[in-house]
């Protein structure tokens, strides 16, 4: 007999952090929520998450920052932002309306900026979480934690040390190895991980034998990046036991029930909110019957379900 859509439990921890359900909005897509307000509500989200926040404003890189390509886009923004004094001010006394747990992602220069800022905006109203970028690969300095497990396990414990804010850790995919960087994080005691950053990559106009982008490298996002992300997921399912976040060209209810599958407890929709700002809402449209279609009755019944052998 098949569950009932209406019967469907959404809701799904990820460590101490409880999300109403699992779809969110991925960091540096969404800009500070009230950009989208008039095209999604933002009240249904499982989670926003905002650009990311760094200690000193930053003025990112130079143009062009942004290219398409099949099936996605490349980035070099550089982390734009206004600081943390000024999202602080500015920003989170909007957020802290919308409705839906806001899980503000930061990236330092260093662990000492990581750790002063994770103890500045957990104790602030409306923050539900912290996400560490320490994947961004358009810039230097924060993304070396995500890079080796035993950086990253010492900067998500410093940083869990600091506030009593549930922590998630965002991984590069542009490593040998993302499973042992996960590890590291799992040591260090996140609540979460989330997976995947963007790709790195590179456009050129060879005409002009220049590179498209100011930055000359930059990041690989959208259905472009979906398998790579997918078989991320997959590893690091594999190695922790820690609840992980999926990311990367999610785009539709079956790119999210198969993040879910793949083992993932919940998913950052990103580059679509770009083409089809509406994407995350017709996804959560569309969840409780994809759950009850196999039968689950709560999210967690799909997560990590998987079958390799033998085949049906
Ligand atoms: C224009 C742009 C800006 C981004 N800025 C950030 C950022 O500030 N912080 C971050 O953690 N990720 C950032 N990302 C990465 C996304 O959050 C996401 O991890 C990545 O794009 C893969 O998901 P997608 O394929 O659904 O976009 C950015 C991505 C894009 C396309």
């Amino acid at each position: 007999m098949t569950a009932a859509a209406t019967d469907i439990d959404l809701s799904v921890p990820l460590g101490r952090l409880r999300l109403p359900n699992p779809v969110l909005v991925a960091s540096g897509t969404f800009g500070y929520a009230r950009e989208m307000a008039p095209f999604v509500d933002l009240a249904r989200l499982g989670g926003i998450l905002p650009k990311t926040v760094t200690r000193q404003p930053r003025q990112g890189n130079a143009p062009w920052r942004t290219i398409e390509t099949p099936a996605g886009m490349l980035n070099s923004i550089g982390l734009d932002n206004d600081g943390v004094d000024a999202f602080a001010a500015n920003h989170l006394p909007y957020l802290a309306t919308v409705g839906c747990p806001i899980i503000v992602s930061i990236a330092g220069r260093d662990e000492a900026e990581f750790v002063e800022m994770a103890a500045m905006l957990g104790e602030q109203p409306g923050v539900a979480a912290i996400e560490l970028n320490i994947s961004c690969p358009n810039v230097s300095g924060g993304i070396d934690f995500g890079t080796n497990a035993s950086s990253c396990e010492s900067l998500v414990k410093a940083c869990r040390s600091a506030t009593p804010a549930p922590i998630l850790a965002k991984l590069t995919p542009n490593v040998t190895s993302i499973a042992e960087v996960a590890k590291g994080a799992e040591a260090g005691g996140a609540d979460a991980i989330s997976l995947i950053n963007t790709v790195q990559g590179m456009a050129i106009d060879w005409r002009r034998r220049r590179p498209m982008l100011g930055n000359v490298i930059g990041g690989l996002s959208g259905p472009a990046i979906k398998p790579i992300a997918l078989r991320c997921v997959y590893q690091v399912a594999q190695a922790v036991k820690t609840p992980l976040v999926g990311i990367g060209g999610i785009a539709t209810i079956d790119d999210v029930m198969e993040f879910l599958v793949a083992g993932a407890s919940a998913v950052q929709l990103g580059t679509v909110n770009f083409y089809n700002p509406t994407a995350a809402a017709t996804v959560l449209d569309a969840l409780p019957k994809a759950l009850a279609d196999v039968d689950a009755t709560c999210v967690a019944d799909v997560v990590g379900t998987l079958q390799i052998s033998p085949r049906d």
